[in-house]
C-alpha cells in the first residue's frame, strides 16, 4: 500500500504522482502534446515545462477539435470553506493562461453545497458567503469579465437540480462507494453530491443547444468526480469532459500539501507582510544545521519547501530557478538569503493581489450568475393578483 492518500476529501502523505497516474488511469503530459499545444499558444507555460500540470484526460482531443474550429470552454471550481491560500491559486493562474491563449469562456463553480455536506461544523450560510469572498480572489487574478461566469450551486438551484437528477439516475450507490470510499455513515447528500459537480461540464452545451467540448483544469484529487462524469455524460448524449491536472503546492512544513486547516503550513491571500515573513522564516528547508555546514555540504532543494515555493509560484524564470538550485546545492546560497528573496516576492505579489481583491468587490456582480427563485415574492405576487 502506498503511504499517501489522494481523494477529493483527503490528501495526505508524500504523494507519488507517477503512481497516481497509474492508479487513476490518467495520462502523463508528454513532449508531443506540448509540441501540439505550442503550435497554437506559441509558448509553453512554465507549469507545463515544470510538470506542475503533469497529467490529463483527452487534452489531445481538445486541441484537435479546437484546430477543426470546434472550440472548448473551461470549467473549474472551488469548495468555499474558508480563506484562499496560495495553493488554491495555482490551478487558477494556469486556467487564466489557457483562457487568454484560446480566448474561451470560463465557468467557475462555487460548491457551497459540497462544503456544507462534507464539513460538519459549517452552516450553509457560511459556505455560501465564503463563496462570494473566495470569488474576489478569482477575479483579482484578472479573468476576462466578458468571458467568465462565476456561480454558487445554490444560486443556480433550478438548473443544478434539473440536470443533477438526470446524472444521478445513471450512477449507482455501489459505484459511489467504490469511487469515493463513502460508507454507511455518509449522509445522503454526500452520496448525491458528485452529480452536482458534473453539471458545469454540460452547462455551455445546454445553453448553446449543441455539444461543446469542456476542459477542466484541476488539482489531481478531483479526478474521481470527473471519471464518473466521463462515464455518465455520453449516456445522456454529451461529450466526455477533458481535463488537465496539477500537483499540490506543498505545505511550508515537512510533508503534506498546503492546508487551510493548519494555519502555519499555508500562506493566505489576506496575510500581512509580517505574517508572511514569520511563516517563511519558520518553514521547513533542505538546509544544513548551520551556515558553516551549509557552505561545506550544500543544501537539498528537492526536499525544501522554500525552494518549492520558488519553483511553483515565485521564480518562474528558468535561468533564475536554475541559479537558485545550483547555488543551494553548491553551498553558496544560505537558507536565510533564499527565504528573504521568497518573502520579498510573496509580499510583492500579495500587495498587488490585495489591491485587485479590493477592486473586485465593485465588479463582483458582473461575474456572478444567480437565478432569482424567491418563493416568498412569488406568493406575494399571487396574493396581489387575487387580492387576498
Ligand atoms: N470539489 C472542489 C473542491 O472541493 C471544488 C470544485 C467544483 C472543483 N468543481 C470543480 C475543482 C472543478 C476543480 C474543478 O475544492
Amino acid at each position: 500500500m502506498p503511504d499517501f492518500i489522494v481523494t477529493p476529501w483527503e490528501v495526505s502523505g508524500e504523494v507519488d504522482y507517477d503512481l497516481l497516474i497509474q492508479e487513476f488511469g490518467i495520462e502523463a503530459i508528454d513532449e508531443k502534446l506540448l509540441f501540439n499545444l505550442k503550435e497554437i499558444t506559441k509558448e509553453i507555460h512554465p507549469y507545463l515545462r515544470r510538470k506542475i500540470f503533469f497529467a490529463h484526460r483527452d487534452f489531445k482531443w481538445i486541441l484537435q477539435e479546437y484546430k477543426k474550429g470546434n472550440p472548448f470552454y473551461l470549467y473549474t471550481g472551488r469548495g468555499p470553506s474558508g480563506n484562499i491560500h496560495l495553493g488554491h491559486l495555482l490551478p487558477w493562474i494556469f486556467t487564466k493562461w489557457i483562457q487568454e491563449k484560446f480566448n474561451v469562456d470560463l465557468w467557475f463553480q462555487l460548491t457551497d453545497d459540497e462544503k456544507f455536506l462534507f464539513n460538519q461544523s459549517i452552516t450553509l450560510e457560511e459556505t455560501h458567503n465564503f463563496g462570494y469572498d473566495n470569488a474576489l480572489d478569482v477575479i483579482a487574478l484578472g479573468f476576462n469579465p466578458k468571458k467568465t461566469y462565476i456561480f454558487s450551486d445554490i444560486d443556480l438551484g433550478n438548473t443544478f437540480y434539473r440536470n443533477a437528477l438526470k446524472i444521478a439516475k445513471k450512477i449507482t450507490y455501489s459505484t459511489i462507494k467504490a469511487t469515493f470510499g463513502l460508507d454507511n455513515s455518509a449522509n445522503i447528500g454526500q452520496i448525491f453530491y458528485t452529480s452536482i459537480q458534473t453539471v458545469p461540464a454540460i452547462l455551455k452545451s445546454l445553453i448553446e443547444e449543441k455539444n461543446v467540448p469542456c476542459l477542466i483544469p484541476h488539482a489531481v484529487d478531483q479526478d474521481p468526480h470527473f471519471r464518473l462524469s466521463r462515464d455518465v455524460l455520453p449516456k445522456l448524449g454529451y461529450y466526455k469532459p477533458a481535463s488537465i491536472q496539477c500537483v499540490f503546492l506543498p505545505s511550508l512544513q515537512e510533508s503534506g500539501k498546503m492546508s487551510a486547516s493548519v494555519e502555519n503550513t499555508a500562506i493566505f491571500t489576506k496575510d500581512e507582510p509580517d505574517v508572511v515573513k514569520r511563516k517563511v522564516n519558520n518553514a521547513f528547508t533542505g538546509g544544513q544545521a548551520n551556515a558553516k555546514l551549509q557552505r561545506e555540504l550544500g543544501g537539498n532543494p528537492s526536499v525544501c519547501s522554500v525552494y518549492k515555493y520558488h519553483f511553483m509560484l515565485f521564480t518562474l524564470d528558468d535561468n533564475e530557478i536554475k541559479k537558485i538550485q545550483s547555488k543551494c546545492i553548491g553551498g553558496e546560497l544560505l537558507c536565510g538569503e533564499c527565504k528573504k528573496d521568497l518573502i520579498q516576492k510573496i509580499n510583492k505579489f500579495l500587495s498587488e493581489h490585495q489591491k485587485q481583491r479590493e477592486k473586485a468587490k465593485d465588479v463582483l456582480e458582473d461575474y456572478l450568475l444567480k437565478e432569482k427563485v424567491d418563493l416568498k415574492s412569488l406568493i406575494n405576487e399571487k396574493k396581489r393578483k387575487w387580492n387576498y
